[in-house]
């Protein structure tokens, strides 16, 4: 008989974008029957420079996770927001944190995939995907994209994040706008279909 497989969702929001597109996520693996638990990276700048950047107080609810747990789930899905087209640097502490997991091919096998936001369209969203393969590569974890299963992703009846490398979601420049149904729907899709995917192959 299989076991359950395990899914973790990693994510680093600052203004809680990627948080909600997260917690759609966890809802789509729930609903596959898969183990999920919600983590976020630890923050990297100080308090101080946070109240500067009117960054809202982190999600009490969600644990931080650490490098060694990564070892215990069967697949990781990480909520990315860009920097400069590329992964913060809260993500990238994290990975680097990871150098113990490389040495014993902890991770060897597993799969992950990405989630993103941006503030505007055409600004990041495949190439902070691009920037995060290296990891699984040198890892060799299996990159799991969503494709274009989800008809939604090709509804140009309004702007939306997310494209066949990942859900997502755009802020606007003033970050005020949220993820929207669509974008919402395509995060639970991707959850959805990461946990099927592991349904298939742990066993
Ligand atoms: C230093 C910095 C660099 C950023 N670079 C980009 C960028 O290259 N493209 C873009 O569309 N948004 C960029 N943004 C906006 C962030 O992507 C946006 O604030 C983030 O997606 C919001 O997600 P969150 O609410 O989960 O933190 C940048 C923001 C900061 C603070």
């Amino acid at each position: 008989m299989s076991r359950k497989p395990v899914v973790y969702v990693i994510y680093y929001s600052t203004y809680g974008h990627i948080e909600r597109l997260a917690r759609r996520i966890m809802q789509g693996l729930e609903q596959s029957g898969v183990d999920a638990k919600l983590f976020q990276v630890a923050e990297t700048l100080p308090q101080e420079i946070l109240e500067k950047m009117s960054a809202p107080p982190k999600a009490a609810d969600v644990p931080v996770i650490t490098a060694a747990q990564l070892a215990e789930a069967d697949g990781f899905l990480f909520g990315v927001p860009t920097r400069f087209g590329t992964t913060p640097s809260q993500i990238k502490a994290f990975f680097d944190s990871c150098g113990q997991l490389w040495s014993t091919g902890a991770l060897y096998g597993k799969f992950a995939g990405c989630f993103f936001s941006t503030s505007s369209q055409a600004s990041g969203q495949e190439t902070t995907a691009l920037s995060c393969v290296p990891f699984f590569v040198h890892h060799g974890i299996n990159f799991v994209p969503i494709g274009y299963k989800s008809q939604k992703l090709g509804d140009n009846s309004d702007i939306h994040g997310g494209s066949p490398w990942g859900a997502g979601t755009i802020t606007g420049a003033d970050g005020k706008r949220m993820p929207s149904q669509l974008e919402l729907d395509v995060a639970h899709f991707q959850g959805l279909e990461f946990g099927n995917l592991l349904k298939r192959v742990v066993h």
